[in-house]
């Protein structure tokens, strides 16, 4: 399914239908170029999910990543550019697998990981959604896939 996001605005808005679709233990992966917008959405996500305003919501590009607490339980969003700068997918794997996510989930997380797409198995298997992200023109188009993207028509 694909979905037009001519402003930043549709984009927090698809950051609010994901908030309400999903569920403890869910894997989201946030998949797109560079400056596509997987940031921005997991901040609305983020929001949405009730992390305060008075909390900042960092890139978690440098961290790998960051954690929030929100009334819908834990929420970790990853940023795993930096593990997959390694041509070694083997060695990107165990790396990714060190970052305890998989249990995380098991755990009840939340997980929103940017960079993550052809690592499910290692950050617990089966996303519950995928959205691709791509520029177009001044806006984005986001193409949702995985169990829940129906629920998000
Ligand atoms: N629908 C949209 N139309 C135009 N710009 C958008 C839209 N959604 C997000 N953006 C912008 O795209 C930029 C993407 O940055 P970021 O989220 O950091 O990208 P990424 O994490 O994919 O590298 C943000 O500055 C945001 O303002
Ligand atoms: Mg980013």
């Amino acid at each position: 399914m694909e979905l037009r996001l001519a402003s930043r605005r549709d984009t927090t808005r698809l950051g609010v239908r994901i908030a309400a679709a999903v569920a403890p233990g869910d894997l989201v992966l946030l998949a797109g170029d560079l400056g596509a917008g997987k940031t921005f959405l997991a901040r609305a996500v983020a929001r949405a999910l009730g992390v305060p305003t008075e909390i900042a919501i960092a890139s978690p590009t440098f961290t790998l990543v960051q954690e929030y607490a929100t009334p819908r339980g834990v929420l970790l969003h990853a940023d795993l550019y930096r593990l997959r700068e390694s041509d070694d997918d083997a060695k990107t794997s165990t790396e990714i697998r060190r970052l305890g996510l998989a249990e995380r989930r098991a755990e009840g997380a939340i997980v929103l990981v940017e960079w993550g797409e052809g690592f499910a198995r290692d950050l617990g298997g089966d996303p519950a959604l995928e959205v691709i992200l791509r520029i177009e023109g001044d806006g984005r188009v986001a193409t949702l896939r995985g169990l829940k993207a129906s629920s998000l028509a």
